[in-house]
């Protein structure tokens, strides 16, 4: 294992560019959100300093309003689309007038990377200091989603780009993409130049995704007028997950730092309410399972994907219930033919395991598996969901996301899919293989 985590190391240190993290070279060549966050928690294990650096970039780049960007565009690359100009955020009023950026979001995972970082560190207090010094930030944000993307007080939050969930291309949007009517736009896309177009998001998707984007610039990104127009208005289970459990630290990293009773106070309250509408209205009986729900169309999403499972990580069902999503795990995503945890629900048709977040495994996603089911005493499955993220990429190499089928590996000329030396994945499995 020594030797992997000394590749996961060199990986993270080649894609530092002084003040942040690229997740891949050429792919993906600025600073995303999330990917942030999780590469936080690598680069923590060995160099705290850039941890925090990476942290205080993504919230340098935060708006006047709270709202933290998926993307920051810290230099000009032509490698990517759509760029800086396409998004064009300063129509926003508040946008930030020191970096260009995206004018979507991704899940809210900074609060919960935090404590994460005050977990790891032995230095407590000197993390602590760092956390008081940024924590009001992150505050902001989530202060901000449920004043601005909970039009109806539920206690959710929606998001209004499928870029926003993190699961891009999951067949959870193909039906709201069929009720949208969307333009054939022409444009010059990058990311099939990089990584074989069998495993990215078709031309046609992406005239969805574009869009939707078109939709919000002619609102100059008002999340209001949003609300009111965007074709896609999804209540997502990952992203309510990610901002339930960074309540959660929040509230327990202000108790440690003192004095912030009345934002522990707004925080407890959130919490309160998000809990219980997500167990409401964002399980289903019958599936056994967290879903989405298609708040424009007003209607629930009966699909399965690995983002069902996440509410674990955040402590949201009870423990029979989490022993129903369990079953429902194991009954369609696991068995011994398939690493954990695909994607996508394989026994649907909708199923494809090579494409993206239409099947494939994700580290990250395997990230927040393996701590929910450690969390409710489910301690086989998680070593299983541990084992596989770290057999997978000592088998093909730390990917972006990989192939769950097992048999496709005994050739030994599989690889693995995505963007190359990818950062979230070699700082994840750092982090599985540090801590017990
Ligand atoms: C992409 O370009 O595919 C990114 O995932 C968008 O965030």
């Amino acid at each position: 294992m020594e030797g992997l985590k000394k590749k996961a190391i060199e990986i993270l240190k080649n894609n530092w560019q002084g003040s942040f993290t690229i997740p891949c070279a050429g792919l993906y060549p600025f600073q995303w959100k999330w990917d942030s966050g999780f590469i936080a928690i690598g680069l923590a294990h060995f160099d705290m300093a850039k941890a925090k650096k990476e942290i205080s970039t993504l919230l340098d780049a935060q708006w006047g309003n709270g709202f933290i960007p998926h993307i920051i565009f810290h230099n000009e690359s032509d490698t990517y689309f759509p760029g800086p100009d396409y998004h064009s955020t300063y129509l926003h009023p508040q946008a930030s007038k020191k970096y260009k950026s995206t004018g979507m979001t991704q899940p809210p995972v900074t609060g919960f990377v935090l404590q994460e970082l005050y977990r790891i560190e032995k230095d407590k207090e000197d993390t602590l200091l760092f956390i008081e010094k940024v924590i009001d930030k992150v505050y902001e944000n989530h202060n901000y989603f449920y004043q601005n993307r909970d039009p109806f007080h539920e206690g959710l939050v929606y998001i209004y780009h499928n870029w926003e969930s993190g699961t891009d291309n999951s067949p959870m949007w193909d039906d709201i993409f069929e009720t949208m009517n969307s333009p054939e736009y022409s444009f010059k896309r990058r990311d099939t130049a990089h990584v074989n177009p069998e495993q990215r998001p078709s031309k046609r998707e992406y005239d969805h995704y574009l869009h939707i984007l078109e939709i919000a610039k002619e609102h100059h990104y008002d999340d209001k007028k949003i609300a009111e127009s965007s074709p896609f208005l999804v209540q997502d289970p990952l992203f309510n997950s990610m901002l339930i459990k960074s309540n959660q630290s929040l509230i327990e990293l202000y108790a440690l730092i003192g004095n912030n009773h009345e934002k522990i106070g707004q925080l407890k309250e959130w919490q309160k309410k998000s809990i219980r509408a997500f167990n409401e209205k964002l399980y289903d009986k019958e599936l056994g399972a967290y879903i989405h729900y298609d708040l424009r169309n007003d209607k629930s999403i009966k699909h399965i994907s690995s983002s069902s499972f996440a509410p674990l990580f955040a402590g949201i069902p009870s423990q029979e219930r989490a022993q129903r999503v369990i079953d429902t795990l194991e009954e369609k995503f696991g068995g011994k033919d398939n690493y954990l945890c695909a994607s996508f629900d394989t026994t649907s048709d909708k199923y494809n395991p090579v494409k993206y977040w239409r099947g494939p495994v994700w580290i990250n996603l395997n990230w927040i598996l393996y701590y929910g089911l450690k969390k409710y005493g489910f301690q086989d499955l998680a070593l299983q969901i541990k084992n596989d993220s770290i057999e997978l990429v000592e088998k093909v190499g730390f990917y972006e996301y990989f192939d769950p089928r097992k048999e496709i590996y005994r050739s030994g000329d599989c690889k693995g899919y995505g963007g190359r030396n990818f950062s979230w994945t070699a700082a994840l499995i750092l982090d599985l293989l540090n801590k017990k």
